[in-house]
């Protein structure tokens, strides 16, 4: 059986092995931990046979969400649990009022790509531009 529910601490290994297996970096704890301080509600875990299974990170900056790091264990793919955990996210999006969700792919993941497109996000044309602050 498949449980959706928010992150607790005690998933941070769980986490970490589904990103790592994923191909997807980790977020370190201090960066989780700030991140947490802010919409707790919105990073979730997909439950299995109590195991973590997919993880989902959502934030909401007052006007858009953003979907970030969605990621299965290869082992449970295709039996739909990153779309449960989508869903989950998408409701809870709606709780706080937010009226659009975005995310980034990147151009070569074609299965993410599908995957997205099923679900209904559709690519733009925007171009992702990225600086950072307060490094020397
Ligand atoms: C993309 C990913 C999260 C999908 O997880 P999942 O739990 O297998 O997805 P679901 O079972 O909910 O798939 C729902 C639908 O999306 C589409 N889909 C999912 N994976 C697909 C694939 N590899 N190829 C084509 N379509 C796919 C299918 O239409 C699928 O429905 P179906 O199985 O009935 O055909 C998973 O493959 C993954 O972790 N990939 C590596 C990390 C990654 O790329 N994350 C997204 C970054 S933006």
């Amino acid at each position: 059986m498949i449980q959706i529910r928010q992150f607790g601490w005690a998933d941070y290994d769980g986490v970490t092995e589904v990103w790592r297996s994923a191909g997807r970096d980790v977020l370190p704890r201090a960066e989780l931990a700030a991140k947490l301080t802010r919409d707790p509600q919105l990073f979730l875990v997909a439950e299995r046979d109590d195991i973590v299974a997919g993880v989902v990170l959502g934030t909401f900056d007052g006007r858009r969400g953003w979907i970030l790091r969605l990621a299965v264990d290869p082992a449970h793919r295709r039996g739909g649990i990153a779309s449960r955990l989508v869903a989950e996210l998408e409701t809870r999006f709606a709780a706080l009022g937010c009226p659009r969700v975005n995310l980034l792919v990147m151009p070569d993941n074609v299965e993410a790509l599908r995957f997205w497109q099923r679900l209904g996000y559709l690519p733009l044309p925007d171009v992702l531009c990225s600086k950072p602050i307060g490094t020397t």
